[in-house]
Formats: structure tokens, C-alpha cells, sequence
């Protein structure tokens, strides 16, 4: 079997109502510290993509049962605790892997972790888990590309975890998912407030962890002897949600979104709103966005949440490559996530890179052109381009978006979107 490719024939307005699926970056945390349970946990709205498929994967070598059900609930049971290696195979294909190292420590009092190497959006070190570990007392070795921890008991302390580009939202977690087991108070400063780490708090309490502070930069945790299991309800995918908004606005058209929550994007719907773009809140879950106008030229810079989140930095991009005037976007969280910028370019964008910068010159239209996929968001920045484009966009490579998006081309093609997934020779 080849590679699968999207083929594209833009220009169609999309129009009518679509479900967002729960958040892949919530439910990889959650699923991971399912190791610490000692009943069975049971998560409901797991989104059937290629990265939960590959925790999966590596939670059954870590002993655990992983059931899927067909309403896109998951079981998740620890059978046997033996297991503590991550291996490179599975880790080099997901860097969120990483995410096992908390729960394996405070559990299995050992984990062996391989450390992630490069990827296409920069270098992304693991620095500030690996520091988290230390300060809660593990004692860390590298051995042959792995990281190997040991730790009889964690004890709780206070620890300052941001970095050169702020917060981080998997070390956060994994401090998160280590301190609940550890003997003591831990207090996280400059925690990451993403609504996927407070998902991960509300699983945790949920089980029977002591949390507070969650979605405000001071977590304070105070270490309990076990977590059982429970029944927990993944969040709705807000970067899923940002991505189809960006899909009505490039193509003029009129959606609503369902188990969307706007107070999870308030900053990029604030710049779609400069952009002239119409974003209503029909009820708590329900979000309409409208575009019939011409597109405003906005600056966007992305930061840590509740800033503008760097995942939805692509997707805009596409937006502004049709905006009258120009645009300036920087990138504060990964300065060289910016793959897409020459494949847009083939299809007759103006966009000029400097540094962590992109000057966007908008242009009157998009011309479709075969172009390829680099990463998960950029893949959905070539669709969206290839959903305002005039004539055919072959986007190749869409296992990328496959990592995130749970079978994108048919939510588009249920409102109004002429999208096929075809196999190359
Ligand atoms: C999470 O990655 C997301 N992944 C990413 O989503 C997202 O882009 C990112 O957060 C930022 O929002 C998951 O949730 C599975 P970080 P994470 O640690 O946690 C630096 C997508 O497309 N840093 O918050 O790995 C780092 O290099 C993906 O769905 C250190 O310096 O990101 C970056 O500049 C891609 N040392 C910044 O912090 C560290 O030890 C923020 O990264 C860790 C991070």
C-alpha cells in the first residue's frame, strides 16, 4: 500500500455543523498516568488518531490492558508492573512517550526512558522533566540514549519549571504525575495553565490526588499513597476547533462547532475576530463562526497558554496568506516551526521568513499545487490552503495529520469540502 495523499478542489464554502474531537494532547497524559492507578480508569471521547495509537502501544509493553471500545471509550488496566523500558522504537515515533517517566518513577519507583531526538518543528530538549525528577530525589543516569531513573520515594519540594521559551506543558505534567505519589507538598511555580494540564489535574483529583492550583501558573500538590481508578470525560480538541474555524473563515463560509469551549481560545479567536472574522458562543459547547467579508491583515506572536497557542500558528498563517495587506507572525514557542512557509509559497503565497518572523504579504487568491507535509500542523495549514485554493491541491504525506486529526477529510467533506484520500502508486 502507498502513501496516502488529500487531493483538493478549493474554492467550496463550507457549511454546516461539526462535532470536535477530544483533545489528542489531553488524552496522552491521561492515558499515561493511568499507570499510577491501581483500579481500572475508563476515558471517554478518545479520539481515534495515529498518536494515541502509539501510547497505546506502549502502555500494553508497560504491563497495562488497553481496550478501545467502539463509542471511543478506552479501559486502561495495570496487569503487571514489571515493565519500566520505553523503548526508542516507539519513542522516536512520539516524543509525548516521554510523558511515562513521572508515573513509572513515582510508581515503579524505576523508569528507563529513551530520549527523544530531533524533530521537524526544532530541537524541543526534555531538560526541565529530567530536572523535575531530580528535584523530587530520583536519581537519573543516561545509558545508551536512555534515560535511566530510580527513586525508592519521591519527596515533594518546591520547583521553578520554566525554560527559555516559558512554561512546559509535558514537564509540567510529568511533575504533575510524579509529585501525586511523593511524600509530601510539592509546589510547581511557572506551571503550564494549558487546558490539557488542567484535563490532567481533574483526571488526578478524580482518581483521588490532592491538586490545587490547576490552570494558574503555582500547582501545589500534596502526595497521597494511591490513586484508584475512575471514569473521566477527555476535553474537546481546541486546536481541532481553532483549525475548523480557520477552514469557515479561508473559505467564507458558515460553521457551527459542537463540544467546542471558547474560553479555551479566547486569544486566537480575538485575532480571527481583528481578521473579520465572525466567532459567536451559541451556548457553553457550541461556538458559530462566520466569514463573508474581506480578511484584515492581523500581527500574531505566540506565546504559553492563554496566549495565542503555537499549534494554531500555521493554520492562521494560511488565513493571512489571503488577507488584504501584510501580516506579521513570531513564533515564542518553537522559533523554527516554520515548514510550511515554503510549501504555501507554492502555491503563490508571499512569505518572507526571518528569524523566528514571517512577513505575510496577503495575496488576492491561493493556486493549488502538489505540496507536502512536514508535521501535524502544517499539514493542516497545506489543507486549509488547499480548501480556498483555486483549481487542484495534492497534499502528500497526510500521515502527519493523521497524528492529530481523526479522519479531517470527512469532517470536511460533511460540510461542503471536495476532499478525497487517495494512495499513491
Ligand atoms: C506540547 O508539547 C504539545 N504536545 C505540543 O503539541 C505543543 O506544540 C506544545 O506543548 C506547546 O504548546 C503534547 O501535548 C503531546 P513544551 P511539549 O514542553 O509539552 C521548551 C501538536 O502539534 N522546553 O510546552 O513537548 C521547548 O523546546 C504538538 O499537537 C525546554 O526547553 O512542549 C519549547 O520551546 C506539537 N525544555 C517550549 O519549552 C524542556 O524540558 C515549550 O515546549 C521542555 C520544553
Amino acid at each position: 500500500m502507498g502513501l496516502a495523499y488529500f487531493e483538493i478542489s478549493g474554492g467550496k464554502r463550507l457549511r454546516g455543523s461539526v462535532r470536535v474531537s477530544g483533545a489528542k494532547n489531553a488524552a496522552l497524559p491521561i492515558m499515561a498516568a493511568s499507570i499510577l492507578c491501581d483500579g481500572e480508569v475508563v476515558l471517554h471521547d478518545v479520539p481515534d488518531v495515529a498518536d494515541v495509537n502509539f501510547l497505546a502501544e506502549l502502555l500494553r509493553k508497560l504491563g497495562l490492558d488497553v481496550e478501545r471500545r467502539p463509542d471511543r471509550a478506552m479501559r486502561l488496566v495495570v496487569r503487571d508492573e514489571m515493565n519500566c523500558k520505553a523503548e526508542y522504537d516507539i519513542v522516536r515515533k512520539m516524543r509525548a512517550s516521554i510523558c511515562v517517566l513521572g508515573p513509572l518513577l513515582a510508581k515503579r519507583h524505576r523508569a528507563q526512558v529513551a530520549l527523544p531526538g530531533g524533530c521537524a518543528i526544532g530541537d524541543r530538549p526534555v531538560d526541565l522533566h529530567l530536572r523535575a525528577m531530580e528535584l523530587l530525589g530520583a536519581d537519573l543516569e543516561l545509558v545508551g540514549g536512555d534515560i535511566s531513573a530510580k527513586a525508592k520515594q519521591l519527596v515533594g519540594t518546591e520547583m521553578f519549571l520554566g525554560g527559555p521559551f516559558g512554561s512546559t506543558v509535558l514537564g509540567t505534567a510529568n511533575a504533575m504525575m510524579a509529585a501525586v505519589l511523593a511524600q509530601g507538598v510539592t509546589v510547581i511555580e511557572m506551571a503550564a495553565c494549558e487546558p490539557e494540564v488542567v484535563d490532567l489535574a481533574n483526571f488526578l483529583s478524580a482518581c483521588g490526588a490532592n491538586i490545587t492550583g490547576q490552570g494558574s501558573p503555582r500547582l501545589v500538590i500534596e502526595g497521597v499513597k494511591s490513586l484508584k481508578g475512575c471514569e473521566h470525560r477527555i476535553i474537546g480538541d481546541r486546536i481541532e476547533a481553532g483549525t475548523l474555524m480557520a477552514a469557515a473563515a479561508i473559505t467564507n463560509g458558515e460553521l457551527t462547532l459542537e463540544n467546542c469551549r471558547l474560553d479555551h481560545l479566547m486569544a486566537y479567536v480575538d485575532k480571527l475576530r481583528a481578521v473579520g472574522v465572525q466567532v459567536e458562543r451559541r451556548d457553553a459547547s457550541t461556538v458559530q463562526i462566520a466569514s463573508a467579508r474581506r480578511l484584515e491583515p492581523v500581527d500574531v506572536t505566540t506565546q504559553p497558554f492563554p496566549g495565542m497557542p503555537t499549534d494554531l500558528q500555521a493554520q492562521i498563517m494560511a488565513l493571512l496568506c489571503l488577507a488584504d495587506g501584510n501580516s506579521i507572525i513570531t513564533e515564542k514557542v518553537y522559533p523554527d516551526r516554520f515548514m510550511h512557509v515554503a510549501e504555501l509559497n507554492r502555491m503563490g503565497a508571499h512569505l518572507r521568513k526571518e528569524g523566528p518572523t514571517v512577513i505575510v504579504q496577503g495575496v488576492k487568491r491561493l493556486i493549488g499545487a502538489p505540496v507536502m507535509a512536514s508535521d501535524l500542523r502544517a499539514s493542516a495549514a497545506l489543507v486549509l490552503a488547499g480548501l480556498s485554493a483555486r483549481g487542484v491541491t495534492r497534499v502528500s504525506r497526510v500521515y502527519h495529520l493523521d497524528r492529530g486529526y481523526e479522519r479531517f477529510e470527512d469532517k470536511l467533506r460533511a460540510v461542503g469540502a471536495e476532499i478525497e484520500r487517495k494512495e499513491e502508486d
